[in-house]
């Protein structure tokens, strides 16, 4: 898939900006805080309705303004799509497919995946757990539209039941009949987050070894899920868990620690803790992996995040790559660019051409951002 044509209105420092790309490489390049990640946040919320970077979408909108939007042509499959989202907080947003209003998140975000890799992500190990679980769940997005929703769901439960201890205020002699219809919904709703994690962990990890293994010359990654429900999980071995299993794991649990969340107030099991680990040659990589070890971690999950969506959906997914390069050395760097071939369309942001190799830059297109204006290089 490819986009044709961006348009943002109040979305960060834009006021309103219109993009056509003529090209499967484009770049943009400008100094610092010029609004380079702004413009690739934007087209990956369209794959995710989520920010890789934002903790709610008011912050996409500009300072002073009350609403944003993002438009897109995007063409898939060799049909054309215009997709449109409208940040409108505290209202819904407002989601339209080729003109037609969606309720769905996933009705919307099936129409495009987007893989986005940021210098970000290559703390992804020694990062914290959310930002773990944020890179797994935008990732299982891109795959699998339809968790969106779940995830969704799963949280209002979560917010519903942390509202419903607090109102319990630490006594455990409360009448606690609310509390067990909360667990319920949230032992429905959590395990099945979980049990597709596991799925899709499980896959991916299949992809990401042989990269992994490519890179590296011949390391051998692994991976475990950390689950508050089920304790460690290796996803090495052969996937034989099924949803029963893990609902009936989520239900003991939260019967084991009822007391626990009565007096803490809070939900302290479920995907909301969950965690994951990297392991070279059966080291946690967390731990002992050196810096170099670590970007090939991450630089094989990105490979493989896009190679599994390819093999799903019969579709490059658009690559975007925040500053990445400059931080990757020549092996990788080489690596990456082969891998993604001619036929990904890869948007790169950068603040200048120096780490482009002359092959890279023949018949990509160039925009520079100063001032939060865009324009069209037609020479470098
Ligand atoms: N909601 C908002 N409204 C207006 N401006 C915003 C908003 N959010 C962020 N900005 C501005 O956008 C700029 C940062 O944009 P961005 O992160 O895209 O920069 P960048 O070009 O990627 O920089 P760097 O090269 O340092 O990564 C900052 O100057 C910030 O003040
Ligand atoms: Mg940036």
């Amino acid at each position: 898939m490819i986009i044709k044509k961006l348009g943002i209105k109040n979305f960060r420092n834009y006021s309103d900006s219109e993009l056509e790309f003529n090209s499967n490489k484009i770049l943009f390049i400008g100094k610092n805080a010029q609004g380079k990640t702004n413009l690739l946040e934007s087209v990956f919320y369209l794959s995710a309705l989520d920010s890789f970077r934002a903790k709610t979408d008011s912050e996409l909108i500009k300072w002073g303004e009350s609403f944003c939007s993002i438009k897109a042509d995007i063409i898939k499959h060799d049909v054309d799509i215009n997709l449109e989202v409208i940040i409108n907080p505290p209202s819904k947003k407002k989601l339209k497919v080729n003109g037609l209003n969606k309720n769905k998140f996933s009705d919307f975000i099936s129409n495009i995946s987007a893989v986005c890799f940021t210098s970000n992500d290559l703390l992804l190990l020694r990062g914290a757990p959310e930002d773990r679980r944020k890179w797994l769940d935008l990732a299982i997005c891109q795959v699998f539209p339809a968790y969106n929703e779940k995830l969704s769901k799963y949280n209002k439960v979560r917010i519903q039941k942390n509202n419903c201890l607090k109102n319990l205020k630490g006594s455990i002699n409360s009448d606690s009949s609310l509390l067990d219809v909360f667990n319920e919904q949230l032992a429905i709703t959590g395990s099945n987050l979980i049990f597709i994690r596991l799925n899709f962990l499980f896959e991916l990890l299949k992809i990401a070894k042989n990269k992994h293994a490519l890179i590296s010359e011949n390391e051998n990654l692994s991976i475990t899920y950390n689950s508050s429900v089920i304790d460690e999980i290796h996803l090495e071995e052969k996937f034989n868990f099924n949803n029963e299993f893990i609902l009936k794991k989520f239900k003991d649990k939260l019967e084991e620690k009822k007391f626990e969340e009565i007096i803490r107030g809070q939900a302290v099991i479920g995907p909301h803790r969950d965690d994951i680990s990297f392991f070279i040659n059966s080291v946690d990589s967390k731990k002992f992996a050196s810096q170099g070890q670590q970007r090939t971690i991450v630089l094989s999950l990105k490979l493989a995040e896009l190679q599994f969506i390819k093999d799903k959906i019969n579709t490059n997914a658009i690559l975007l790559l925040d500053d990445v390069l400059a931080e990757l050395d020549d092996l990788r760097q080489n690596f990456l660019l082969d891998a993604i071939g001619n036929e990904t369309q890869t948007i790169i942001t950068s603040v200048d051409t120096l780490h482009f190799k002359d092959d890279y830059l023949k018949d990509v297109e160039i925009f520079e951002i100063k001032d939060n204006i865009i324009l069209k290089k037609d020479h470098f």
